[in-house]
């Protein structure tokens, strides 16, 4: 599977965000992932509806929003209307998983699951079939530049395997510390979708930090084969 990058805004210049997204879009990445951030599931507040509305008008690149906000079955239907394409929610953050995948599907979005480092695989096993893509956070979430948690690179794989057991569809996205190096662990791992903010957006040469993360495509052997 052909490696997706998602570059990150939450590391852009929010006062040029449409130049911030262009820059990354020419160089190649696939998508642009939008951190929201409530205050309350996270620390910080960050961007709401509006700007991926205002985003939804300068690009064409897939926008992949990141919802790190309580009660997030109250969000869904602002950013499907603001164009998300996809919606990633935290399974800590929701008691009705499943219903919140349903309701993101009905609304014409792809739907994600995100889960914390300290959150076990076994919170989205029966989730899995019903969604798009999971999110195996490798760092805490809140802030951008925190550094890449190692001990996640038996989850990532453990969930590939999973994945591949149930021969069903889903993308694995990581998201925290990915850079060149991590980048290659999490691929290895299984990971398909890289989220990187500050390792693209504090680089000097995003075009070449963006192929550096990419990297060379990695073959992966299935269990039938
Ligand atoms: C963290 C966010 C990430 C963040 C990643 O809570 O979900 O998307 O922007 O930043 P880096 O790539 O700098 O770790
Ligand atoms: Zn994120």
């Amino acid at each position: 599977m052909a490696t997706i990058i998602a570059p990150s805004i939450l590391s852009a210049d929010f006062a040029h965000l449409a130049d911030e997204v262009k820059k990354v879009t020419v160089a190649g990445a696939e998508y642009i992932h939008v951190d929201v951030m409530d205050g309350s599931f996270v620390p910080e507040i960050t961007i709401g509806a509006g700007v991926v509305k205002d985003l939804r008008k300068i690009t064409d690149a897939i926008l992949d929003v990141h919802l790190m906000v309580e009660h997030p079955e109250t969000q869904l239907e602002s950013f499907a209307k603001a164009g998300a394409n996809i919606i990633t929610f935290h399974v800590e953050a929701t008691n009705h998983s499943h219903r919140v995948i349903q309701k993101i599907h009905e609304l014409g979005c792809k739907a994600g699951i995100a889960l914390n480092p300290g959150t076990s695989l076994s919170a989205i096993e029966e989730l899995i079939e019903f969604a798009d893509m999971a999110l195996v956070m490798t760092v805490n979430p809140g802030y951008g530049g925190q550094q890449f948690i190692e001990s996640m690179l038996g989850k990532i794989h453990m969930l590939y395997h999973m994945i591949d057991e149930m021969e069903t569809d889903c993308d694995i996205e990581v998201d925290g510390g990915i850079n060149a190096e991590t980048s290659v662990l999490v691929r290895e791992a299984g990971a398909n979708i890289l989220v990187a903010g500050s390792a693209i957006y504090n680089s000097a040469d995003v075009a070449q930090s963006i192929k550096d993360i990419r990297g060379k495509e990695i073959v992966h052997h299935h269990h039938d084969e």
